[in-house]
């Protein structure tokens, strides 16, 4: 009898256990699921703003030179096409800036200091912008989930400044102590109104909802300052051991479910 009433309990614990665990998984379904949306919706407006336009011009172009050479004036057909060639040349550079945004192919080869500074490198080369990187986890092994938070959070971080700072400088530091990884990415541009941002719900503007998001989910900490011509400060520490955790958490949803 006393057996049993052991037996039972156990039990109830157990399914408490595995109530509080499918709601957590629930929990972080929702919020890979809500991430992925708001990239799809970033990705179809970049194809939409960006190549679209560019290949619509294209368009309006090649009926130019189809209307010149009916009336075989091939010269100016041929100016027409040599004044497009540039533009065939910007859809490709979008093109291929987006497919590396989708997913760096370095990443697993260079390791994310190297991809980070090719990063830098790009966004300086055609903003007029000091970016200063100082980094020192080359010593340690981060899992590639790690690896592509941090780089989709940096990548965010900065893509905010050059579109909307009007910042000088940028420092970005991503170091690491015995039990936590911290990154500070610091402008001097002319910041913002964090609680504006909070209290408005524009599913458009998902960009730092996104980066709070994946630290969430990496069990980390997430802070954000930003004063009016005083810059803004985005800081995120998450500490080793929990990130390792996060790693059999994926494996067991990739079980599990
Ligand atoms: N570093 C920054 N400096 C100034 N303003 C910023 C910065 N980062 C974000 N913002 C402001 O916060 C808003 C929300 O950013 P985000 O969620 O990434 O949306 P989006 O970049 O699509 O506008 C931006 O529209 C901008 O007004
Ligand atoms: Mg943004």
């Amino acid at each position: 009898m006393g057996k049993s009433k052991k037996y039972n309990k156990t039990k109830t614990t157990k399914k408490i256990h595995s109530e509080f665990e499918e709601s957590a998984i629930r929990d972080f379904y929702k919020k890979i699921l809500l991430i992925q949306e708001n990239e799809r919706r970033r990705i179809s407006r970049d194809l939409h703003d960006e190549t679209g336009q560019m290949v619509i011009a294209l368009g309006a172009a090649l009926n130019i030179i189809e209307r010149e050479l009916k009336k075989e004036n091939i010269k100016k057909a041929m100016k027409v096409i040599n004044e497009n060639r540039e533009l065939i040349q910007n859809i490709a550079k979008k093109m291929k800036t987006m497919a590396f945004n989708l997913r760096p192919p370095a990443l697993d080869i260079l390791g994310l200091s190297a991809v980070l500074r090719e990063f830098f490198s790009q966004c300086t080369k055609s903003n007029p912008i000091k970016i200063e990187f100082k980094e020192s986890i080359k010593d340690i092994n981060l899992n590639e989930n790690l690896e592509i938070t941090l780089y989709r959070i940096i990548q965010e971080a900065v893509t905010n400044i050059l579109k909307h700072a009007k910042a000088s400088s940028v420092r970005v530091d991503l170091t690491h102590d015995k039990s936590q990884v911290s990154l500070l990415i610091k402008d001097d541009g002319r910041g913002f109104n964090i609680d504006e941002y909070n209290d408005q719900a524009d599913i458009r503007k998902m960009g730092l909802r996104g980066i709070k998001e994946r630290v969430v989910i990496i069990g980390g900490e997430f802070s954000i300052e930003s004063s009016l011509n005083k810059g803004t400060t985005l800081k995120i520490s998450f500490s080793l051991d929990k990130a390792s955790k996060q790693d059999s958490v994926d494996f067991d949803l990739g079980t599990g479910i």
